[in-house]
């Protein structure tokens, strides 16, 4: 029977990690897979991690199962954090533990096909897997354009999309940080949203991957926490994986707010036979820490310490390259300032994105998305002689 299958194309952002590896030149630049870098290109565990994962080790009594919606303790400490410390928000959302901000993704949309869902507008380009896996759910992807060549939300194309939705949709956003293209939302623009999705009475979807690296948590926030007040139900997908550093421990949640409770009992039991049928029970570990350093006082300082010195160090890169503007005058390279979070999109084509990596060693994504992180004080000034070479 495996005869019959037919081969299928690697991850294009995975298999570009390969590549990069495979490469020997020493100053080649890794500006592929969205993961954090510091100034001296290194991934560390965060401090606040290694301080939560050391009383771990000493209190962890047990690694008996706990059941689909895994580390509810983890589910609740991060709560707050999300939505805000306003109780009435809160007491409408209920919480699951999910494989990654993938996982969450994947049960969100699940759970809305179950609701009836057979459609989802979605703003584009967008992260490569949200296509794949509405792909592999057999659910209708409709896209429309989500920013516009100046580099701002494209409102008008979402509301012209919203125009001719309604029940049996869904409307799968993100909520900062955008991924590829860093443009996010105005908070009027999120008002505005919140009306015409209300009104067309589609279930909205926030993916939540990147608080904190954008404007602050608060702030990252801020556009979903109105979102939630404005709407009767909402999912949100929520990843760990970057801001606590945690990528390979898979640490994420689905979050669904309902304003009915027994609405909201019934969606979150849909959830946790999904789940079992699909993972069974999320990984424990990473929550487990995040827990530990949202329980204590002196990590969860250290912790937003170490969020603060990534958005401040990407905040950084991103006025340098705004800075280098005149020498590549076709990119537009001053937007980057006013955008938020690890990725941004550069207007080139795909000779001139392999002429990066042939003759420069500069890796990224054949969609033009660099990944702000992989560029450091030791290297920006490369990266930027190179787009002069092949842009000139
Ligand atoms: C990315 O977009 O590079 C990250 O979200 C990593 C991934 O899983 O694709």
């Amino acid at each position: 029977m495996l005869e019959n299958l037919s081969a299928q194309a690697p991850d294009a952002l995975l298999a570009l990690i390969k590549l990069y590896g495979a490469d020997t030149r020493p100053d080649k630049i890794d500006l592929g897979v969205g993961v954090y870098r510091t100034d001296e290109g290194a991934t560390p565990v965060f401090r606040s991690i290694k301080g939560a994962e050391r009383q771990l080790v000493e209190e962890q009594d047990s690694k008996s199962y706990l059941g689909p919606e895994g580390d509810t303790g983890f589910v609740d400490a991060l709560k707050p954090y999300i939505f805000g410390k306003d109780e009435a928000r809160g007491g409408s959302i209920e919480g699951m533990q999910t494989p990654g901000g993938t996982g969450a993704v994947r049960l969100a949309l699940a759970v809305a096909q179950a609701a009836g869902v057979t459609r989802v507008l979605m703003g584009t380009p967008s992260w490569p897997n949200h296509a794949q896996i509405l792909k592999d759910l057999g659910l209708e992807l409709a896209g429309f354009n989500h920013a516009t060549v100046e580099g701002k939300a494209d409102l008008a194309a979402l509301e012209e999309a919203l125009a001719g939705a309604g029940a049996g949709d869904a409307l799968l956003l993100h909520a900062s940080c955008h991924n590829p293209t860093g443009v996010d939302y105005t908070m009027d623009q999120w008002e505005r949203i919140a009306a015409l999705a209300k009104d067309s009475g589609v279930l909205v979807i926030i993916d939540s991957a990147y608080q904190g690296l954008g404007q602050g948590m608060e702030e990252d926030a801020a556009g979903l926490r109105l979102m939630v007040d404005a709407l009767d139900e909402l999912l949100t997908c929520y990843s760990c994986d970057k801001n606590f550093g945690l990528y390979r421990d898979r640490v994420g949640a689905l979050y669904i707010k309902a304003n009915d409770d027994e609405v909201l009992e019934r969606t979150f039991s849909n959830c946790n036979s999904l789940a079992r049928a699909s993972w069974s029970m999320p990984p424990d570990h990473g929550a487990a820490a995040v827990r530990h350093v949202l329980r204590d006082s002196d990590l969860t300082r250290q912790w937003q310490d170490e969020v603060d010195e990534m958005r401040t160090r990407m905040r950084s890169v991103r006025a340098k390259l705004a800075a280098a503007d005149n020498r590549v005058p076709g990119l537009d390279l001053k937007q980057l300032e006013n955008q938020n979070g690890l990725f941004a999109m550069l207007k080139l084509d795909k000779d001139q994105i392999e002429r990066l990596r042939k003759d420069h060693g500069v890796y990224m994504a054949g969609s033009g998305r660099i990944n702000i992180a992989g560029l450091t004080s030791g290297n920006v000034g490369k990266f930027i002689a190179a787009l002069e070479d092949v842009t000139g």
